[in-house]
């Protein structure tokens, strides 16, 4: 059965490591025959949640920016969602979790995500690198009961941008989208 898959790409480099597992990701998806869409928060406005709570009566999001269109428009509605993050001091990007927090409006919502998937690239190679990632993704899944963390692919050793260029672990970002 084809899935809706939306990869969330956090990095705001040009020619991001993480982004290319990105693009691997949804090449290996789209090859298992399911509607992928991609979106790169690069130049996107996301502000950060106020804590206001209003969300949880509304469903909505008082701040109307991109977020709040992502959110609405394409989280809610996706089966399967993939973030893609550069390793930020043994975690996830600012950015990403900044969306995730701004995701508090699927809370109450009926969403209909059941998979999650990381991706992640660290100049570091030791899976230490992208641990903290995994868990901090994993605290914000628990709180969607009905989703789970299917697979960490990591690109351990890639500093620079485009280095991770025609590594193995693009392979395994293609095969983990093959496999949904
Ligand atoms: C602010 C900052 C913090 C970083 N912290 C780490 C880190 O803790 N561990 C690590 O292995 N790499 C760290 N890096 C390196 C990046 O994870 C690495 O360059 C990665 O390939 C970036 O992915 P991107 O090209 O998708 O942005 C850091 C880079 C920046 C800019």
């Amino acid at each position: 059965m084809s899935k809706r898959v939306l990869i969330l790409s956090s990095s705001l480099r040009e020619h991001s490591n993480s982004d290319m597992m990105a693009d691997a990701f949804a090449e290996g998806a789209r090859a298992a025959g399911h509607d992928v869409e991609k979106i790169r928060l690069s130049g996107k406005e996301i502000r950060f949640c106020q804590g206001c709570l209003a969300c949880q009566n509304t469903k909505r999001c008082v701040i109307h920016d991109d977020a709040d269109d992502i959110v609405q428009n394409h989280m809610l509605g996706a089966d399967v969602l993939v973030f893609a993050t550069p390793i930020y001091y043994y975690e996830m990007s600012g950015q990403m979790k900044t969306l995730l927090d701004r995701a508090d409006p699927l809370y109450p919502a009926d969403y209909r995500f059941r998979e999650v998937y990381l991706l992640a690239a660290a100049a570091e190679e030791e899976d230490s690198a992208w641990k903290r990632a995994a868990s901090g993704l994993e605290g914000w899944i628990e709180c969607f009961p009905e989703a789970k963390l299917c697979g960490v692919v990591f690109g351990g050793g890639y500093t620079q941008a485009g280095s991770i260029r025609d590594s193995a672990c693009l392979q395994k970002a293609y095969e983990a989208g093959k496999s949904l």
